[in-house]
């Protein structure tokens, strides 16, 4: 198999929850160290002539320019793909995780234009000329955790992991739109994200303590 056909691989549909013998604390910090790599691989810097500026677009492909955590990107992408697929077959950014891929979980979650939404339910196509974040892109310029990544691990709001990405994405979004005011509040807003390790206990008092902060900063 070529390096181009191994990119175009058809996507999985689970991976390995804990691939590496480390413990959340330790994967944690694995995922924020590893972010920076994984964005460098497929952008290209705004400005610069890109790799797809240089080449005839497939048919039945289509040209979008979107920006990635900050990063401009310009990629030729099949319309009917999930964002979610994009990011993670594309990109290289495996911090959203496909759970459902139904809209059913959450554990996909992600920002755009600052709106949470499902990626796996939206078009990547609609991402086009938008911004996106992702779990990669919330720690500060120096690496510093976003303060609802610290208060879940100090907390203890995750077991496997498999859904925090989404989780953190999720909470974040609860505390910019002012839907962190009580407990009550937190998990009606935070229902459409299932913890299948039942961590809620841990989730809520987390994106409490987080939204102390973040309302502070
Ligand atoms: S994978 Fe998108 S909601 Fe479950
Ligand atoms: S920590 Fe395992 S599914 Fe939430």
């Amino acid at each position: 198999m070529s390096a181009k056909d191994s990119e175009k691989r058809i996507p999985q549909q689970s991976e390995p929850v804990c691939a590496l013998p480390v413990n959340r604390r330790e994967a944690l910090a694995i995922g924020a160290l590893t972010a920076a790599a994984a964005m460098a691989r497929p952008m290209a810097a705004s400005g610069q002539p890109s790799a797809i500026d240089a080449q005839v677009v497939a048919p039945g492909f289509m040209r979008i320019a979107t920006r990635v955590n900050g990063q401009e990107v310009e990629l030729a992408i099949d319309p009917r793909a999930s964002l979610l697929d994009v990011l993670r077959e594309d990109l290289g950014l495996t911090g959203a995780k496909k759970g459902c891929d139904h809209g059913q979980c959450g554990a996909c979650t992600v920002h755009v234009d600052g709106r949470r939404i499902a990626s796996c339910l939206t078009l990547a196509a609609k991402a086009d000329g938008r911004d996106v974040l992702t779990i990669e892109g919330i720690a500060g310029p120096d690496g510093a955790l976003h303060p609802m990544q610290q208060a879940f691990i100090d907390h203890d709001a995750l077991q496997c992991g498999y859904c925090t990405p989404g989780q953190i994405m999720a909470a974040i979004a609860c505390v910019n739109e002012g839907h962190a005011k009580s407990a009550e509040s937190i998990r009606e807003y935070m229902s459409g994200n299932i913890c299948r390790c039942g961590a809620y206990l841990g989730i809520v008092a987390a994106i409490q303590e987080a939204a102390r902060k973040m309302e502070r900063a």
